[in-house]
């Protein structure tokens, strides 16, 4: 299903000064850095076109929302999301699909913390994603963030979000 399907909310790219930040409070318990990455990655990114906010709505809501990374080194879906009501509809899908189309890019690297991976699972291999690597005590001590089609940057740089 494309994303401007007449029955899908639009996922229309968030402007710079959208409040974004908004969106990932509440992940510091899976990325203690988040917020600090937010402010000094993508909020610069998102001026200069290197990131990419995508959202999908309904009427006074998020649905979900893709943050994504476009750079000639790298391309990334750094975050995903779903509104827990309204997974298992396409939504996630969907968000891959136009990930993939603004990446240019049909394999995006995309890491996912132990918590959510049975959610990912299904999703991530039926579009093809690699699991490449499992990163113990990369973000957090004592987990494990789960690392598609691409590999994280050693442990010196461990605890800096890309
Ligand atoms: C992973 C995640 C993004 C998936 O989103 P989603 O909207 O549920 O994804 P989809 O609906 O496209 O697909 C999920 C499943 O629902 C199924 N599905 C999709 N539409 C469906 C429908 N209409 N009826 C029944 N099943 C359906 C898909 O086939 C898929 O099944 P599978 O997992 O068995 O393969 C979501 O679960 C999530 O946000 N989890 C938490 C993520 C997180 O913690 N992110 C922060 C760190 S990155």
């Amino acid at each position: 299903m494309h994303l401007h399907h007449v029955d899908s909310a639009p996922v229309a790219p968030a402007r710079p000064d959208s409040n974004g930040l908004s969106l990932i409070s509440g992940f510091d318990a899976l990325y203690p850095d988040i917020e600090h990455w937010f402010a000094s990655k993508v909020a610069p990114g998102l001026s200069d076109g290197s990131r990419r906010l995508l959202i999908e709505r309904d009427l006074d809501s998020v649905r979900g929302f893709a943050i994504l990374k476009k750079e000639a080194h790298e391309r990334k879906i750094c975050t995903l999301w779903v509104r827990p009501d309204q997974r298992r509809r396409g939504v996630g899908q969907r968000l891959i699909d136009e990930s993939i189309a603004w990446l240019e890019c049909e394999k995006p690297m995309l890491t996912v913390p132990e918590e959510a991976i049975l959610d990912f699972w299904g999703l991530l291999t039926r579009n093809g994603f690699e699991l490449r690597q499992r990163a113990v005590n990369y973000y957090r001590l004592g987990r494990c963030e789960y690392v598609f089609n691409g590999r994280l940057p050693g442990p010196l740089d461990g605890a800096i979000m890309q």
